[in-house]
């Protein structure tokens, strides 16, 4: 049987743990989905074709992987995928509450589907999407936390905003 999980985040935009958790859990999966929620109610910083580009750019030397996008429940996604595992990388303590939450809810929604947590690599423990955006916003420099084509997207992003303001 073919062992596919599904990586869900809202990828807004996506850091080098990111990537470093997709990376390992290929040694897990045969083949991993990178899935961004489309959620029409909250608005990011990049739409979601400027994350799901960045995400495929960031990830093209990667075999086994493949992106999409999905609304509603993430155990309803993963069924009809044919994903029987949701992976997740969990970073410092202030990850779990939110991680553990989460995956006992989709436990009890499907529980034919299985969280699997990676710890993060420790070079990415306070890697995190909002991070970047807060230290780019005033532009501080996070080249070497995320891939390059974020960093020059984030630094032109933040730049057009600045002038629209
Ligand atoms: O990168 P994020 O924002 O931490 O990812 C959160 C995500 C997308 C995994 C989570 O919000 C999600 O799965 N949303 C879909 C709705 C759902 O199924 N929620 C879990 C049950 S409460």
């Amino acid at each position: 049987m073919k062992r596919v999980a599904i990586y869900p985040g809202s990828f807004d935009p996506v850091t080098n743990g990111h990537i470093d958790i997709v990376r390992r859990g290929r040694t897990l999966f045969d083949e991993i989905i990178v899935a961004i929620l489309h959620n029409p109610g909250k608005k990011g910083l990049f739409s979601i074709d400027e994350r799901m580009l960045m995400l495929k750019e960031s990830m093209k030397g990667i075999s086994g992987i493949s992106f999409d996008t999905f609304d509603g429940l993430l155990v309803d996604y993963a069924n009809q995928s044919g994903a029987n595992a949701i992976l997740r990388g969990m970073r410092a303590v202030s990850d779990f509450e939110y991680e553990f939450q989460m995956a006992l809810m989709n436990r009890k929604l499907n529980r034919h589907i299985q969280t699997v947590f990676l710890m993060t690599g420790l070079r990415w423990i306070f890697t995190s999407s909002s991070i970047i955006k807060e230290a780019a916003q005033f532009g501080g420099d996070v080249s070497d936390m995320v891939p390059p084509i974020v960093n020059r997207n984030i630094i032109q992003k933040y730049k057009s905003k600045n002038k629209s303001e």
